[in-house]
């Protein structure tokens, strides 16, 4: 159908864009919040089933659906469908992952810039001598939760630009583009985590001051490793578990199909999948947790942590810790934490335009630099509102529609489409071919009834959230004939703003703040929304297109 005949250069190389795409700021920002918030040790187990019994299955539907449909010159979701299944729906599903990958890129990019411009703080040295606050509110500034409304925070704009003009003239080189920033990018990530690591775990209780006495970086480490059982029953903790899996491997989101779109017909995708999967999950479970947790419990205590957990946590106590390590190694420490995640970011970032262009390149001839050059364009118009209403949540709510929600019912769908229309033999039949490793076949099984399955219920459960989270209390109100409350954070609730309403209505005194926030969230869904319509349009003109062609 198309004249993109690209392949990666290496197996090497594929393998390494492959985990770069997968290992993101997710791994060292999301992971260790997401694990305090859902009690450490009893997140983990969660966290690692959901690893094996969703995010390995996903990983061998994308992988193949995206070979599969690079063999018939398709190299983005909505005709990587089609060729599976001629039902016209398939293709309007399949639009899913071209969307999610604009939504997340447009406030991604916005974290990238500032790793980016805090590596140069790191190393002009903007914050020595600052105070634990000082350094706290440098950030609220930056980002413009500070001050008045009136103003355009020109900084913040201009670097995001920068550095989403960084991600274009990247991707305008094509797939040797990214395989060469992965190449680079990887190592250094891991060199920067390692040093950083190695700080952290042996660290102890050497910075326990009279304000922090019980100061220690093993509590940290701990808090995290001591498993607890408990949490098997908890259904908030595995809905945590799975958000996690799917953000971090990058599944439901339409790249991998398109990386692996360009894997030759008969190159193995068996141990490249879990190659690059297990890769991310040992940057995740080894470096990510063992930075941020354990050092700042190594110098306030994990009380403090456990109070604090946040994503703010990487970019406003960081370098305030990083300046107790006295000035030489304060400067090593900070370009080694945010250069770790700039680079986890980038490699991420660019696997987000690769949908896009493969799309617009086999439908409608267009280069690489115009297919980078529009993918920066309708980013930044998705993007800008991101940076510029920062703390109405405008960045809240594309994370939650297009970062959360999104994944969740596009992976169901397509694990569907992969195990019941297609078929599962012939399903395997795909996953094996030109296999360098004997895939178990209960994994047939899993994938066919385990996976969908907990996918559903992982749907369900955000669908219908129960007040407070407490599953076990809404259950039995339901079973006595009490009724069911959902939570102001159940996907329902979120539907009609209740959580931003129930908030206004106890806060009398944030009322302007809150309307405005209300006001923003229909904006950023709007233009979410109409994302969404725009790339369906373009998927019903480019079958247009190829309907006459073929008449
Ligand atoms: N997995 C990445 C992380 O952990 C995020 C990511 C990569 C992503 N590719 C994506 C998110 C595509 C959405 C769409 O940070
Ligand atoms: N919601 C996360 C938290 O506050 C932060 C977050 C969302 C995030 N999406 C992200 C962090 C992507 C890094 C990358 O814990």
């Amino acid at each position: 159908m198309s004249a993109n005949n690209e392949s990666w250069g290496s197996r090497v190389g594929l393998i390494l864009a492959m985990a770069g795409n997968a290992v993101g700021l997710g791994n060292f920002l999301r992971f260790p919040v997401q694990a305090v918030q859902n009690g450490g040790g009893a997140f983990i187990l969660p966290y690692l089933i959901c690893f094996l019994l969703m995010g390995i299955p996903l990983l061998f539907v994308e992988w193949s659906l995206g070979r599969f449909g690079g063999k018939l010159g398709n190299h983005s979701t909505p005709y990587i469908l089609d060729s599976v299944s001629k039902k016209p729906i398939w293709k309007y599903i399949g639009v899913f992952g071209i969307f999610t990958n604009i939504a997340v890129v447009a406030y991604y990019t916005y974290i990238e810039s500032w790793t980016f411009i805090y590596v140069f703080h790191s190393i002009v040295g903007t914050f020595t001598g600052m105070g634990k606050d000082e350094i706290s509110l440098f950030f609220d500034n930056y980002v413009g939760l500070t001050g008045s409304d009136l103003g355009i925070p020109l900084l913040p704009v201009l670097v995001y630009v920068l550095v989403m003009g960084l991600n274009v003239y990247i991707l305008s080189s094509g797939l040797g583009g990214i395989e060469k920033v992965a190449k680079i990018g990887m190592p250094l990530l891991i060199l920067f985590g390692l040093i950083l690591a190695f700080r952290g775990w042996t660290m102890g209780a050497d910075f326990a001051t009279a304000e922090f006495p019980d100061a220690n970086a093993w509590d940290g480490i701990n808090f995290l490793w001591t498993p607890q059982y408990s949490s098997l029953a908890d259904p908030k903790v595995w809905l945590a578990a799975a958000g996690q899996i799917f953000f971090t491997l990058s599944v439901g989101m339409g790249s991998i199909q398109c990386y692996a779109s360009y894997v030759k017909a008969n190159e193995d995708i068996a141990l490249n999948s879990i190659t690059a999967g297990f890769t991310n999950e040992l940057v995740e479970i080894v470096l990510g947790s063992a930075i941020v947790i354990p050092i700042a419990a190594g110098f306030l205590g994990m009380d403090w942590v456990l109070e604090n957990a946040g994503f703010g946590m990487a970019f406003q106590t960081m370098p305030y810790l990083f300046q107790q390590w006295g000035p030489a190694f304060s400067m090593i420490a900070g370009v080694c934490w945010f250069g770790l995640l700039f680079f986890a970011g980038i490699t991420s970032s660019l696997a987000m335009g690769t949908p896009w262009m493969g799309f617009m390149q086999d439908e409608f001839g267009w280069s690489k630099v115009k297919g980078a050059v529009s993918f920066g364009i309708i980013a930044l118009i998705m993007g800008l509102p991101t940076v510029l209403f920062y703390k109405y949540g405008y960045f809240d709510e594309y994370d939650y529609w297009g970062g959360t929600v999104s994944l969740v019912i596009f992976a169901l769908l397509e694990t569907i489409l992969f195990a019941w229309v297609f078929g599962m033999e012939k399903g395997w039949e795909e996953i094996t071919r030109g296999a360098d490793i004997r895939v178990p076949s209960f994994y047939k099984w899993i994938m066919k009834y385990i996976t969908p399955a907990l996918l559903l219920l992982v749907l369900l459960g955000a669908l219908f959230t129960p007040v407070g989270n407490d599953w076990t209390s809404a259950l039995g109100s339901l079973m006595d004939g009490h009724g069911y409350e959902l939570d102001a954070s159940s996907l329902i609730s979120k539907i009609s703003n209740a959580d931003l309403k129930a908030q206004l209505l106890s806060n009398p005194e944030d009322t302007e703040l809150l309307e405005k926030k209300i006001f923003y969230s229909t904006l950023a869904r709007t233009q979410l929304v109409l994302l969404f319509a725009t790339i369906a349009g373009i998927v019903w003109y480019s079958h247009q297109k190829r309907t006459n062609r073929t008449l």
